[in-house]
């Protein structure tokens, strides 16, 4: 699942081929990323856990105390930060909240702050806007001598836009008061979205981000460093039939989210576009029921505990 889009991203571009990225489209890239909201469960998915395991997570954070430390990284316009917000609430009815936003982009920025005005009763947290990247929370952190330690941290699909996945999951972790929670989300090694990946790396993906990386990837590299964490599976799927209609509108919107190139229909050679589109409806990414195809969104969660 790839989404957003930065200018430094669109200037250092590096895709491994002459196709251009979606990133250095924003206006493209919204409208894509739109319709692939419309066309998955991706957001109810996300609820779903969030309403029904996410509690339990929650349940060791608190430990007794009257104030809690949050942090989202790569939080959006953060829909999905406030529903956590709000089951943390239940869970802790009496704490005040410290929110700290690492979020890039000034648009996305401004709709969650939207978002906050509209909501009745969140006087209890304090939001603290950072309109920034994660390297560069990083290094203001560095630069600050920060010890302020945080109770629950989440990055919720973003890491695909750093270069170092694993720097940036234990630079965050290293923050985590004890008995804090990493939270991470991304799509799942087992999804539609890893096959396409792996038979398209060099063709698709952009080297000067992560672009292409899953849960399995953090898995690894967390059994690599003998890392402990928990995961789960979220089921999710994506309606792609319209990919297969050839020169309809959204059908190229949507391949254009799938593979990330921009204008992809109109700028692949013919043997790319063939090979991506009969990949797409095989059984390994696709299953087709009622004549629709539906691509297998499934998402990985990866919950950290505090370094030690
Ligand atoms: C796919 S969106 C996810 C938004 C939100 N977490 C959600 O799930 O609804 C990815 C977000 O990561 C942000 N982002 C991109 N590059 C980033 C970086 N280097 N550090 C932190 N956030 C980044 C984007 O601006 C975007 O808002």
């Amino acid at each position: 699942m790839m989404y957003l889009l930065f200018s430094f991203f669109a200037s250092s571009f590096a895709m491994a081929s002459s196709l251009r990225s979606l990133v250095n489209d924003d206006s493209r890239y919204q409208k894509c990323f739109q319709l692939f909201l419309e066309r998955s469960s991706e957001h109810q998915s996300m609820r779903d856990f969030i309403h029904n395991v996410l509690p339990d997570i929650l349940g060791s954070i608190g430990n007794g105390k009257s104030h809690l430390n949050i942090i989202g990284v790569g939080s959006g316009a953060g829909e999905i930060d406030l529903e956590m917000l709000s089951e943390l609430r239940l869970k802790y009815p009496e704490v005040t909240v410290d929110n700290e936003v690492v979020e890039p982009s000034g648009t996305q920025l401004q709709k969650y702050k939207a978002l906050v005005s509209q909501k009745p009763a969140l006087d209890y947290i304090k939001f603290s806007w950072n309109q920034m990247t994660a390297i560069e929370f990083e290094e203001h952190c560095k630069a600050k001598k920060t010890t302020k330690k945080a109770d629950f941290i989440h990055m919720i699909q973003m890491l695909y836009y750093v270069k170092d996945p694993g720097a940036t999951v234990n630079f965050f972790r290293s923050l985590l008061d004890k008995n804090g929670k990493l939270l991470i989300i991304l799509v799942s090694g087992e999804s539609g979205w890893e096959k396409l990946w792996r038979t398209y790396r060099t063709q698709l993906c952009n080297t000067e981000i992560s672009q292409c990386v899953t849960t399995g990837d953090i898995k690894s590299l967390l059994d690599g460093q003998r890392v402990s964490y928990r995961s789960y599976e979220l089921p999710s799927q994506m309606e792609i039939t319209e990919c297969f209609t050839d020169g309809d509108e959204k059908g190229e919107l949507l391949l254009d989210f799938l593979t990330e190139v921009l204008d992809f229909s109109k700028t692949a050679s013919p043997e790319l576009k063939a090979g991506v589109l009969e990949l797409l409806r095989h059984p390994d990414c696709s299953v087709e029921s009622n004549g629709k195809v539906i691509f297998n969104n499934n998402l990985g969660v990866i919950v950290i505990d505090q370094l030690t």
